[in-house]
């Protein structure tokens, strides 16, 4: 049985067997490099149906749980009246009232996006870093958000490249041309909303995932966007633990290490 029940099984991945040898872009890491050359990969079919759930559930029991709190947050009803935000409602709100209920802590976020301001803001006091590998949004992070703290990386490989790597490498997804400063954090509450990975021929947030939980620290909250996919769903569970999935909102899912 899965872990919403039988209805979300379909989603479950489907491996192809396929022959082709991986090539890669100039953008790989020498680490990853040397230890890919003679992998053979598989491709996987794209199962990406999104999730029924839009509420929090809790995993195991397909009930729902509620949101932590009935209050309304006005700064998220403002980001989507404004900006259209990537997110809904309820997805921003879960990662919110955990963040709140934290702050003033460490946050890393993976990604830059209009709803930049609303988790420094949440966040007051405490320390905010986002990472992004794109430098348009980097750029538009800093002009729209003075002061924002925004760190310039690369993800490597397309997501077709390093999805094999989950099951058979998985340590090598770790991204190691983080800033040092971004390494020797144990950091509180982590967001994974990056890269984009929408695609097989992008990069794919199975290495933010991997980083997420190498950095985060013992007694952390990861929360990882777009769990309708395939490579987020797995890969969050897989480094995150199962286990440690309290709660889920629309795509958003929220890991809580204890
Ligand atoms: C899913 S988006 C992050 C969206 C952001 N968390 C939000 O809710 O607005 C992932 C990446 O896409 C890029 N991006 C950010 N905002 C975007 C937008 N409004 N439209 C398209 N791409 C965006 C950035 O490179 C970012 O790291």
């Amino acid at each position: 049985m899965g872990l919403f029940g039988a209805n979300l099984e379909r989603d479950r991945l489907v491996e192809i067997r396929s022959s082709a040898r991986c090539v890669l872009p100039h953008c790989a890491l020498p680490d990853d490099r040397a230890s890919l050359a003679s992998i053979r990969f598989t491709s996987l079919s794209n199962s990406d149906i999104p999730l029924a759930a839009s509420v929090p559930i809790k995993p195991n029991s397909g009930q729902p749980v509620g949101t932590q709190s009935d209050k309304e947050i006005p700064a998220i009803r403002e980001l989507l009246s404004q900006s259209r935000g990537q997110g809904t409602y309820e997805e921003y709100a879960l990662v919110y009232e955990v963040l709140a209920s934290r702050a003033p802590c460490s946050l890393l976020i993976f990604g830059v996006g209009r709803d930049s301001p609303l988790w420094i803001d949440a966040n007051a006091g405490g320390r905010t870093v986002f990472l992004e590998s794109i430098s348009k949004w980097a750029a538009f992070a800093r002009t729209a958000t003075p002061g924002i703290d925004v760190r310039d990386i690369s993800y490597g490989p397309w997501r077709r490249f390093m999805w094999p790597l989950l099951r058979r490498a998985p340590k090598l997804l770790e991204l190691r041309n983080l800033p040092a400063d971004v390494r020797d954090t144990a950091w509180d509450v982590v967001l994974v909303d990056a890269p984009r990975g929408t695609t097989w021929r992008r990069p794919g947030r199975m290495r933010s995932v991997r980083t997420a939980a190498v950095h985060a620290a013992p007694n952390a909250d990861v929360f990882v966007h777009d769990c309708h996919r395939t490579v987020e769903r797995e890969s969050a569970d897989q480094f995150l633990g199962e286990h440690n999935l309290v709660a889920q909102a629309g795509t958003m899912r929220h890991y809580r290490r204890r």
